[in-house]
């Protein structure tokens, strides 16, 4: 493991839900309570739901949290640009267990890194996790999948941290 790969460690709630002897993943347990009962359990139920989870997270942050959303690459509509919106989705949904296919694609998130030109102060910080909590509340996300991912995104939003205050 080198360096930049230690510092940005805190990123994968996966790996630590399987260290603390859990057989399933927060994907595999989104995927078993998708709401379509034909699919439930498979690995499209999972997808969907994370890439709705994805896609209501910066609907939500272009409305409520406009000094936010402006951070972003935006299309001629003004709304969040597509393609931020499926990398951050297909990071989601390694992140959270399921397949790897952003690091396949684009390498190790390097999230400090790839957050750098960004500001992330204590207000970005809360705006951004407001945004997620409202999300995971519009997405269904409850019990002790949504305690654990709470936890899992104040952790990471913290870590990226980068100016005072
Ligand atoms: C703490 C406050 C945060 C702010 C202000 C912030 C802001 C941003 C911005 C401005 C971008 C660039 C999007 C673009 O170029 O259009 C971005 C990308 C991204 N963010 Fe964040 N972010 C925050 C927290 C997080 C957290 C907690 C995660 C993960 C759990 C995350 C994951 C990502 C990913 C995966 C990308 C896409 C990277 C890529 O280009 O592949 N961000 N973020």
């Amino acid at each position: 493991m080198n360096e930049s790969t230690k510092r940005d460690a805190p990123v994968a709630p996966a790996a630590e839900a399987s260290e603390g002897g859990a057989e399933l993943t927060p994907f595999d347990l989104l995927a078993l309570e998708a709401h379509d009962a034909g699919s439930a359990g498979s690995e499209a139920a999972g997808r969907a739901r994370v890439d709705q989870l994805a896609q209501r997270f910066y609907d939500i942050m272009e409305v409520q949290e406009p000094a936010l959303a402006m951070l972003h690459a935006r299309d001629a509509q003004g709304r969040i640009d597509q393609g931020s919106r499926e990398r951050f989705s297909l990071f989601l949904l390694g992140w959270l267990g399921g397949p790897g296919e952003y690091m396949e694609r684009y390498g190790h998130p390097r999230l400090r890194m790839r957050h750098a030109r960004v500001p992330v102060d204590i207000a970005m910080r809360d705006a951004w996790l407001r945004c997620m909590s409202q999300a995971l509340t519009d997405c269904g996300v409850s019990g002790e999948l949504r305690t654990f991912l709470d936890e899992r995104f104040a952790h990471v939003a913290n870590f990226l941290r980068n100016i005072e205050g």
